[in-house]
């Protein structure tokens, strides 16, 4: 066994153990030791969460969470270490000794890839990790239920972004995640569109340096008369792949819109498009069900503020008041707090405790280049690609996009 915290001379560490002390589960060990030799290491449960973000857990393809009863009253924990492990594309085989059922059915929809009771039963890690490592479909994002099928009518796959409060990073997130959906592989490209409607105040146009267009608010007054040739005219071309419906050149009244109308238009990007990307006004509409309804992700990104903390109650309190999809939700935390502010990462874990909710995602700040892109009117893959910001969109837009095709193929 090898600690985990170091380097072994270029042997990298394929797989840790966490647990509150591996040594309560000594088949584990001697499992470990069969399968991986030295190359694993073990962990703490506050350790795992500080050492997924270091570049030695790079090399890490699994970890075996072991748990037993007493870990039970931590479950929030047991939580977070999975979706981070998951963020970081690692597997998780799930090791638990007297839990009870609802506490496994909670962490193996926190998206554990494997369970294997303890004491482990002969040959059974062994499975679970070949399990594991067959092409799987369920290292994806968990709001993403809905199947995506791509067809002839192509019925797209529809990603929401929505601020909850004002300039917290909703149209940089949008225009970014479209853009690295439309270029996330060189053959083989799927189609993307990308719609602006934050009807008003929208700045996709900005972001990408386009302009706003008449034809955008006629199409939208009379979509009973719109057709797929009328939707094709309205949109705009970013460099040959991403196809852009900013919002209109004159203020809209928010309320000339209807319901219908946002679903016509969604309707119609989808059966054109594999990927159709939303990015909202921060207000809530009367069409803002029929948005989130359709969709197959819908963030919500906030920062680590009371003004978003405020908006997050507010919302889930309404969403829960019209018995709306609140679980749809998939909260994203913008400029989060780096892996080594601890301060900063126990606070984003007591506002999720707090607000009741899970933040699914973080997005690193990316400091000023994300302006400066955004002036612009580049997508930081473009102007700042090594950017932190970007780095994390780019990876998902792939966990996104690999959900799509392993989808595809099963259907
Ligand atoms: N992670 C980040 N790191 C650094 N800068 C960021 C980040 N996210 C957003 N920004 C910057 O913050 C500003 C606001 O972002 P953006 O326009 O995307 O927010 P918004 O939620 O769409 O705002 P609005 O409410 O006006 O629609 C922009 O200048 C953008 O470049
Ligand atoms: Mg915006």
């Amino acid at each position: 066994m090898t600690s985990a915290t170091t380097h072994d001379d270029g042997t990298a560490i394929l797989a840790c153990t966490i647990s509150r002390d591996v040594q309560n589960f000594d088949l584990l060990i001697e499992d470990m030791e069969a399968i991986l030799g030295e190359r694993w290491g073990d962990l703490g449960f506050a350790e795992a969460l500080a050492f997924f973000s270091q570049p030695e857990a790079e090399s890490l393809e699994f970890v075996a969470l072991a748990i037993d009863g007493e870990d039970e009253d931590n479950l929030s924990l047991m939580g977070e270490i999975i979706s981070q492990a998951k963020e970081k594309k690692i597997k998780v085989v799930l090791i638990a000794e007297d839990v009870t059922p609802a506490s496994l059915h909670q962490l193996l929809r926190k998206g554990a890839d494997e369970f294997v009771p303890y004491p482990l039963p002969e040959g059974e890690l062994q499975e679970a990790i070949e399990r594991m490592n067959k092409p799987d479909p369920v290292a994806a994002p968990q709001a993403a239920a809905v199947p995506m099928v791509q067809g002839e009518s192509k019925e797209g796959a529809l990603f929401v972004v929505q601020g909850l409060a004002g300039g917290v990073g909703s149209t940089t997130l949008a225009v970014n995640l479209a853009w690295e959906l439309a270029t996330v592989s060189d053959k083989d490209a799927p189609t993307v569109c990308l719609i602006d409607l934050d009807l008003q105040y929208g700045s996709v146009s900005t972001y990408l340096d386009l302009p706003r267009r008449e034809t955008v608010f006629e199409m939208l007054s009379d979509t009973a008369s719109m057709d797929d040739d009328v939707f094709s005219q309205a949109l705009q071309t970013f460099e040959e792949k991403l196809k852009v419906l900013t919002s209109p050149s004159d203020l809209v009244p928010l309320d000339l819109i209807t319901p219908e109308d946002i679903e016509r238009v969604i309707d119609t990007a989808r059966r054109q498009f594999d990927y159709v990307v939303v990015d909202m006004p921060t207000t809530l509409v009367h069409w803002s069900e029929t948005v989130l309804q359709a969709a197959h992700v819908y963030f919500a990104l906030l920062e680590l503020d009371m003004r978003s903390a405020q908006n997050a109650l507010r919302l889930k309190r309404a969403l829960q008041a019209e018995e709306l999809p609140f679980e749809k939700l998939r909260f994203a935390l913008n400029r989060a707090p780096k892996f080594t502010d601890l301060n900063g990462k126990s606070r984003v874990k007591r506002m999720g405790e707090s607000l009741g909710i899970s933040i699914d995602l973080q997005l690193p700040d990316g400091g000023k280049p994300v302006m400066q892109s955004g002036d612009h009117g580049l997508p930081l893959a473009n102007s700042a690609a090594k950017n932190p910001l970007r780095r994390e969109i780019a990876k998902l837009a792939k966990s996104l996009h690999s959900l799509g095709s392993n989808n595809a193929e099963a259907a």
